[in-house]
């Protein structure tokens, strides 16, 4: 009884001592690995990692990869863009947590010897370009990815491949992994304006190049890779290593991993100096990263003081790493931003006299300035646009509209407004495209479009009246497509018109006399061939438009008239019955007239006077009456 209570409470204790240490312990990062091309998840080994799978973020094909470098994941399958695809294709990769990013883009080879084996494209990130692959990357190990930290505010990650046409764009995979909020803080120009795109990550001295993970190394710095070089120029430094555990490492907020530490590339006695060189893409600014353990013989200040030099210019003067980091085997970190005008970036240890340089470790980030993107609402009006006028997938109007500006969408002009810091639509050229579809009412959305050309088209239905909106509008070319129905009222707005083509439609109707008007101004205009439109000078004039009071008046009108004539019609045919009745009376007269003479030339004066007075009062009647007819 007693030994069961008192385990009740042992336990109770340590399940509080759980759940304290659980909760103050810091959540573990966020991290998306998506294996491109994959049906199911997948885990590689050796640290089991979880893959998943590729489901719904974008187009393309999958297919069979092959790795052009041991450095890419374990994984089989990749997701390929052909130029039919159109040249911008984007993951958009959604509920990510607002935070700070290391992403990372691994690129493959279409297993197919009849694809070009070696594609180049460009690489942006929430609309920045963080990377464009250079001729021969496949050759190069640490070449067969693309990463960048950023901060990701949105809630999503679009992460957009750029056909530059040069084979099709080809991803192995996409990871997505939070790192310190702070990490890689290089002075105030930090933050959420920059990306740090990786130039080069290298480990210095003995030992295979590693992943973080494979380095033991704390999520939360991200999975870095770590080139290793174990010389910088052969014969003249040489390799130190050591066992030893480094002191002040996985630290925040760049948590670099111990094993980092434990080798480190040394100048020799003939030669105590080192330099470094790499290749690097002119006129841009660098962050430069330089790792040190005091892991040789020296365990005294003084005995080991170096000037650091980047491309000749002094940065760090007098480094003595023990007098820096306060002991052997304990780790300093030296960081400087450097602008790079030419293609090499050379950095120097350059040791007091006596001394001999040693370092551990190189990173070099291109800063690059996060590119502003196109205005919300104008997105939303040209996705809307995009889906109503089907435009066909070779445009691949995907990610940002604007950005990057070596990428803008085809068929659009873009435009940027420095006081609200936004991109914004002011041209659409996609006269002569095949097509079809409708234009929206939400055209008008683009308020600062100057130029509109959707001429030689198959585009049907009204031309919506919101376009008279658009004030900004100069010129509105809907010619040789199938609008119907009439020119609304509206774009005698568009104040600043100076061409509307609306030839070869089939509008209707009368041309808005806000439109005729403007003729005088200037503004060419073409309404001809349009079967239905009328009254300007050049097309027919308008039969006139009718209120319907008017309609019932004339309606009224005709019933009279048509009364009228039907009584007319019977009045006349009744006179006419007369009149015939009457000439048949007249036709028995003259026949009577006529027998009477020749009974007159035959009988003589035989005849009594009576007959022949009232023959002769009958016939005159009868002439009378024909008289009155004619
Ligand atoms: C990819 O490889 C698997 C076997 O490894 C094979 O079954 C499949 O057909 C291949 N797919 C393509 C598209 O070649
Ligand atoms: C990098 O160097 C700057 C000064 O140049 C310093 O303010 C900053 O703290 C350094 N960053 C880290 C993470 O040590
Ligand atoms: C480099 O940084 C300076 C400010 O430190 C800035 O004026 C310049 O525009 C930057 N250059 C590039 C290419 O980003
Ligand atoms: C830039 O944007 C601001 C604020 O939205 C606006 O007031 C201004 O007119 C715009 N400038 C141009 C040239 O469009
Ligand atoms: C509109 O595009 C068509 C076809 O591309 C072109 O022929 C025409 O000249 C353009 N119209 C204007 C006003 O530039
Ligand atoms: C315009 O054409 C569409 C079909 O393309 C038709 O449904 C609509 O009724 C027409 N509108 C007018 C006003 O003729
Ligand atoms: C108007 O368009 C027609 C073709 O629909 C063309 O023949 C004519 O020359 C154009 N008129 C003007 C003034 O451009």
């Amino acid at each position: 009884m007693m030994l069961s209570k008192r385990f009740q409470i042992w336990s109770w204790f340590l399940s509080f001592l759980f759940v304290l240490s659980t909760s103050s312990a810091r959540p573990k990062p966020y991290a998306m690995r998506i294996s491109c091309g994959a049906r199911q998840n997948v885990h590689t080994a050796p640290t089991n990692t979880l893959w998943h799978k590729d489901f719904a973020y974008t187009g393309g094909i999958p297919f069979n990869v092959t790795r052009p470098s041991y450095i890419t994941p374990p994984l089989e399958t990749l997701r390929y863009f052909p130029l039919s695809e159109g040249p911008n294709n984007c993951y958009n990769i959604n509920r990510v947590p607002k935070g700070h990013y290391s992403v990372r883009i691994f690129f493959g080879l279409v297993a197919q010897p009849t694809i070009d084996n070696e594609p180049l494209f460009d690489i942006s990130i929430e609309g920045s370009q963080i990377n464009s692959l250079k001729a021969g990357w496949t050759k190069h190990d640490e070449q067969a990815f693309a990463e960048a930290m950023l901060f990701l505010t949105d809630g999503t990650a679009s992460i957009c491949f750029h056909s530059t046409g040069h084979g099709d764009p080809a991803i192995i995979s996409l990871e997505i992994l939070q790192v310190d909020e702070n990490s890689y803080y290089f002075g105030p120009q930090w933050g959420q304006g920059t990306i740090l795109r990786t130039v080069t990550r290298v480990t210095c001295g003995t030992g295979k190049s590693k992943f973080g993970v494979d380095y033991g190394g704390d999520p939360w710095g991200g999975d870095r890779f770590w080139h290793a070089i174990s010389s910088f120029r052969p014969g003249s430094d040489e390799e130190r290593s050591t066992e030893e555990t480094i002191k002040h490492t996985s630290l925040s907020p760049n948590y670099y991993p111990n094993g980092l530490y434990r080798t480190a590339i040394i100048g020799t006695e003939k030669q105590p100096d080192l330099e470094h060189i790499m290749d690097v893409d002119p006129n841009k600014n660098y962050s430069i990263w330089l790792h040190f353990a005091e892991i040789d013989s020296v365990r005294e200040v003084g005995q080991r003081v170096f000037d650091i030099l980047i491309n000749g210019d002094t940065v760090f003067q007098g480094i003595d790493i023990i007098k820096l980091s306060g002991d052997g085997y304990s780790s300093l970190v030296l960081n400087t931003t450097v602008a790079v005008s030419g293609r090499t970036l050379t950095i120097t240890l350059q040791p007091k006299e006596g001394s001999i340089a040693i370092i551990s470790a190189i990173e070099v980030f291109e800063i690059i300035t996060v590119e502003s993107g196109t205005s919300r609402d104008e997105v939303r009006a040209l996705q809307s646009l995009k889906k109503a006028l089907a435009l066909p997938l070779r445009f691949g109007w995907n990610g940002d509209p604007c950005v990057p500006q070596q990428h803008p969408w085809s068929g659009i002009d873009c435009q940027y407004n420095s006081t609200s810091n936004t991109w914004v639509i002011d041209g659409l050229g996609l006269g002569n495209q095949g097509l079809r579809g409708f234009l929206p009412k939400d055209i008008s959305k683009l308020q600062h479009l100057q130029n509109i050309n959707l001429s030689e088209n198959s585009i049907r239905g009204p031309i919506p009246a919101s376009l008279g909106s658009v004030t900004p509008l100069q010129i509105l070319d809907l010619s040789f497509n199938f609008f119907n129905g009439s020119i609304p009222e509206s774009l005698g707005q568009l104040t600043s018109l100076r061409r509307l083509n609306l030839n070869g439609n089939d509008l209707t109707g009368r041309v808005p006399a806000a439109l005729g008007g403007q003729l005088l101004h200037g503004a060419s205009f073409n309404f001809t061939d349009n079967s239905g439109l009328c009254g300007i000078p050049g097309l027919p004039s308008c039969v006139p438009h009718l209120s319907s009071g008017a309609k019932v008046g004339i309606g009224f009108g005709v019933c009279i008239a048509f009364l009228l004539l039907a009584v007319c019609s019977v009045c006349w045919w009744k006179r006419r019955q007369n009149i015939l009745r009457a000439q048949q009376i007249a036709g028995k007269f003259i026949y009577l007239l006529t027998l009477t003479s020749m009974l007159q030339i035959f009988k003589g004066l035989f005849q009594s006077t009576q007959i022949h007075t009232k023959m002769f009062t009958q016939l005159g009647m009868a002439e009378k009456w024909h008289l009155t007819l004619n």
